[in-house]
């Protein structure tokens, strides 16, 4: 077959099979099976859920097919895409801005994700060493510390999985990833619909659908809805250009609609099929709270593998999985500053990798101290106004804050700004003929998600966001 290449100098997917298993790497990762279970956990789940699902299909469907028309139409990374397209509209070129923050929402994405990761890489070799075996919590809250403390080890495991990442940017994300991702994809969705069937025997099942499908709605907040919006932006990958940059590889004649919808269908069934996997357990194993935070996957299944016949087998298996389905979603975050370096800044491929990846590292480093040596430096701020307390921050890391402003804040803005700059200052026609596989009731409907109900993201955490800010600002006497 004829190779082509475009401006980013890589080759186009072979097929759109090849770009929904490459976009899926990239949807389905860590947020689906670490961060989705203990996201819920936190926000009391069945209304946290309904909200997510909700997201997911008003605006993170939408804004899916809008950031791969993006790609798809310029052909560029995520900062040439949008100068490009704004100028082929007539507007200004400051849309590159868009692009922009998705860069640094892709760094410091990447600088946690690349620790949790190691955490995963970590259990791998638990798991191969029998350490599960019959490990009850106490011993599994101890294997989780003993870990996540020792600022040495995490540092270790943390350069491997970045090593590994650029060394796979550095060769073209085009080429073996479709291999790899073609089989260990629905292994990994076997393999949790294994574990939901086990923890729906050893754990308590009804407890774990009710808490997640019954939704109490005095539970919802504007805490909850930021959560879940941003968590449904970081799953999806959606809101720095990712999926814009994976786009820019899709063949011409793929249909986008079709393409998305199988995406979002993979990725939220992942999620789903994760939490009803991990809530089993977590009701049935006294002393763990569903609200235990970034610790919770880490500290359920292992006393899972622990018991079963062939647990040894079946939690590396796991591990293993997770481990790689992290590491195609890593390249996804690390791709567009990478693209963007070859093309606009004339940097060779493996060096810009390499740049990157240092970059990244070192503010990993501040992920890998939130866990050990700068532990009790969390920041509480719930002042006491009146007889009220008005709690801004409660024990927030160095982490939580850099996960707090990518997922909750530079996500879902960058994607209502993608949103609202496809609705409303991209050309229609342009629009129109980019999508025009679509039939003309769903075209409109997709518009009018992306006119209108996308930006209301922006809203959200605007609201959120001013809430906090106006907190502090009695707090400090601010005016
Ligand atoms: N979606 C991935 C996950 O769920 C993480 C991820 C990859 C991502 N690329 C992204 C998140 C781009 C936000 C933006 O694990």
């Amino acid at each position: 077959m004829q190779e082509q290449n475009n401006e980013a100098g890589n080759a186009y997917w072979s097929s759109r099979l090849a770009f929904i298993l490459a976009a899926t790497g990239s949807a389905v990762g860590l947020g689906n099976i670490w961060k989705f279970p203990y996201v819920a956990g936190e926000n009391g789940g069945g209304a946290f859920v309904a909200i997510y699902l909700l997201c997911i299909l008003l605006i993170g469907l939408p804004i899916m097919m809008a950031e791969i028309m993006l790609g798809r139409r310029s052909r560029k990374n995520p900062i040439a895409a949008m100068q490009f397209l704004a100028e082929e509209s007539g507007r200004s070129k400051r849309w590159a801005g868009i692009g922009k923050m998705g860069v640094c929402a892709g760094f410091l994405i990447l600088s946690f994700y690349s620790v949790i990761a190691g955490w995963s890489l970590a259990y791998v070799f638990r798991a191969i060493g029998g350490m599960f075996t019959n490990i009850d919590l106490a011993g599994a809250n101890q294997m989780w510390t003993d870990l996540s403390s020792d600022a040495e080890r995490t540092l270790a495991w943390h350069s491997i999985f970045m090593i590994t990442v650029v060394i796979i940017v550095s060769r073209g994300v085009t080429g073996g990833l479709e291999k790899m991702i073609k089989l260990l994809m629905p292994a990994l969705f076997l393999l949790l619909l294994v574990l939901v069937g086990i923890s729906f025997t050893l754990g308590d099942a009804d407890k774990a659908i009710s808490y997640l499908f019954d939704v109490d709605f005095s539970k919802i907040s504007t805490g909850v809805v930021a959560d879940a919006m941003g968590q449904a932006f970081f799953s999806l990958s959606l809101g720095m250009g990712a999926i814009l940059m994976y786009g820019a590889y899709l063949p011409k004649n793929a249909s986008i609609a079709k393409t998305s919808l199988a995406i979002v269908a993979a990725d939220t069934s992942v999620a789903v099929i994760s939490g009803l996997a991990i809530f089993p357990l977590v009701f049935a194993i006294p002393g763990l709270e569903a609200s235990s935070g970034p610790s919770l996957v880490f500290k359920a299944l292992p006393q899972v593998f622990g018991q079963i016949e062939g647990g040894t087998f079946v939690g590396t298996l796991f591990f293993t999985l997770l481990f790689i389905a992290a590491l195609t979603s890593a390249i996804s975050l690390l791709e567009p500053v990478v693209s963007w370096l070859v093309t606009q800044r004339g940097y060779e491929r493996t060096h810009a990798a390499r740049v990157s990846g240092f970059i990244i590292w070192v503010l990993g480093l501040g992920t890998v101290f939130s866990f050990s040596i700068w532990s009790d430096a969390t920041l509480t701020l719930a002042p006491k106004i009146g007889d009220k307390i008005y709690v801004i921050l409660e024990n927030q890391s160095f982490f939580s804050m850099v996960d707090f402003s990518t997922s909750n804040v530079m996500l879902p803005l960058g994607g209502a700004l993608m949103a609202y700059f496809v609705g409303f200052m991209m050309k229609p026609e342009i629009v129109e003929e980019e999508m025009n596989d679509l039939p003309t009731a769903l075209f409109k409907l997709w518009y009018f998600l992306i006119r209108n109900v996308a930006p209301v993201a922006a809203l959200v955490i605007f609201i959120h966001v001013t809430g906090i800010g106006a907190a502090m600002s009695v707090l400090f006497g601010w005016s």
